[in-house]
């Protein structure tokens, strides 16, 4: 990716070629591990950099943002000041302010300030949750001539912009909770505005390696938390879900670290469930269950159950006799499966009958209800009875596939089915 050219002093991603500064700043990121360029954003800051524009990355929370500037700052030698503008941060902050010593007063410049005068990179973090006469501020900045004026200075001294003088924002997206959207006059002033999206599965294990090595990547840990991070954001999107929280790569990396010494589910609860509340920490104990690997109890039971009442969402079944006509369109396709697991919907999937086999494993992800449809899922969700179970088949002949098991009061085979599964603790 990253090419550097010693004759020219530039750092080149892709045809992109940036200089690299070697006026010293203190303030240079002395390491920044290896950035994964997903959706390009190392190269579209590349163009920002190397053009003078200044940019705003929208995106998630751990979406990569700060360390895809940090790397860049790394990359190419340059000072990085960083602002969080979230709360109480004032303009004197950012501008400067007089101070009083027995001499008299005198002027200490803010960091925004020095960093135009030095010629250092500026990253202003949530800057949709700054003070209005921060962004007044900023405004007069982020114009192509800008410059500021330091008012309360006695001689009122005009800064400009030091030719390597950078500026970024960084924002959550406004639908994000407690986030005010910019004004547009502002907006309008960042000439180029990136979109952070999350990295797909493939990325997001090129990420972990990067940080915590190949045999954590690989481990099965890794593989199952990537994918339940995938699950949790692609809940979200969902309102029927009701699921308001998702996994980031920096929630993963944390548990990852966590769960070289803990078990799984705690060190995810650690990393991450525990800044939920409640309802949400229990919807994730439950996702979680059927994504994360548990360590197989040396000494499982099996445990008959005597009603479909005893079923329960995340718990593990093992069937222990052929059941006919038991599961109900069990298929490897992920995609519907989705859908009906998400709708609480059995018809979903379509039609279809498979006979149940001796020796199938599977966790239960979801129940449908009775007296349900498209039209008021959300109106009866968890009431009524419980007339089926959407099924991932974990071990055993139909291992991989996934589906459901009708168990409606009113089927025939209903009492056998009961009768083969035990419920593995
Ligand atoms: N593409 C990537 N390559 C390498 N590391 C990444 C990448 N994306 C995210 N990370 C890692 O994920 C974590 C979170 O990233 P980062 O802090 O940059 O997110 P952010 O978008 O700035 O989040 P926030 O909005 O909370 O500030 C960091 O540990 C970072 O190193
Ligand atoms: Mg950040």
């Amino acid at each position: 990716m990253a090419k550097e050219t010693n004759e020219s002093k530039t750092v080149k991603y892709g045809k992109i070629e940036v200089p690299v500064n070697d006026g010293q700043s203190q303030y240079t990121p002395k390491t920044a591990g290896k950035f994964i360029d997903h959706e390009d954003i190392l190269k579209t800051l590349a163009i920002a950099v190397r053009d003078n524009l200044p940019v705003l990355l929208i995106g998630e929370s751990g979406t990569g943002k700060t360390s895809a500037i940090r790397y860049l700052a790394n990359q190419t030698g340059n000072g990085l000041r960083r602002v969080n503008l979230n709360g109480g941060t004032t303009a004197d902050e950012l501008v400067g302010r007089l101070l009083i010593n027995d001499k008299g007063t005198y002027w200490v410049d803010g960091v925004l300030t020095e960093a135009m005068r030095k010629g250092e990179w500026i990253v202003l973090d949530e800057i949709n949750a700054a003070l209005p006469e921060v962004l007044f501020v900023l405004q007069s900045v982020l114009d192509d001539d800008g410059y500021l004026v330091l008012t309360e200075k006695d001689d009122k001294e005009i800064v400009h912009k030091h030719k390597d003088f950078r500026l970024f924002a960084t924002c959550n997206p406004p639908d994000y909770a407690g986030t005010k959207e910019l004004n547009k006059a502002l907006l309008s002033r960042f000439a180029i505005c990136i979109h952070a999206d999350f990295p797909n599965e493939k990325t997001e294990l090129e990420i972990i390696e990067n940080h915590l090595g190949n045999a954590v990547a690989k481990s099965e840990l890794a593989i199952k938390l990537v994918a339940l991070a995938n699950k949790t954001r692609s809940d979200k999107e969902i309102p029927a879900t009701g699921v308001t929280y998702a996994l980031n790569t920096r929630d993963i990396l944390n548990t990852l670290k966590l769960a070289e010494n803990a078990d799984p589910m705690e060190s995810l609860l650690l990393a991450f469930g525990n800044k939920l509340e409640k309802e949400d920490k229990s919807s994730l104990k439950t996702t979680a269950r059927l994504y994360l690997p548990t360590k197989k109890k040396a000494n499982a039971t099996r445990i008959p159950i005597s009603s479909i009442d005893k079923l329960e969402i995340g718990a593990s079944y093992v069937l222990d006799n052929d059941v006919h006509n038991a599961y109900f369109a069990v298929s490897a396709d992920k995609n519907f499966y989705e859908k009906m697991v998400a709708s609480e919907i059995a018809e979903v999937i379509g039609s279809g009958r498979e006979d149940a086999i001796k020796g199938d494993e599977f966790t239960i992800e979801a129940f449908f209800w009775e007296n349900q449809d498209e039209s008021s899922k959300t109106e009866v969700r968890n009431v009524g009875s419980k007339i089926g179970s959407a099924i991932k088949i974990t071990a055993g002949p139909n291992k991989g596939k996934c589906g459901f098991i009708m168990h409606h009061a009113d089927l025939d085979n209903t009492a056998d089915i009961i009768k083969s599964i035990y419920e593995i603790k």
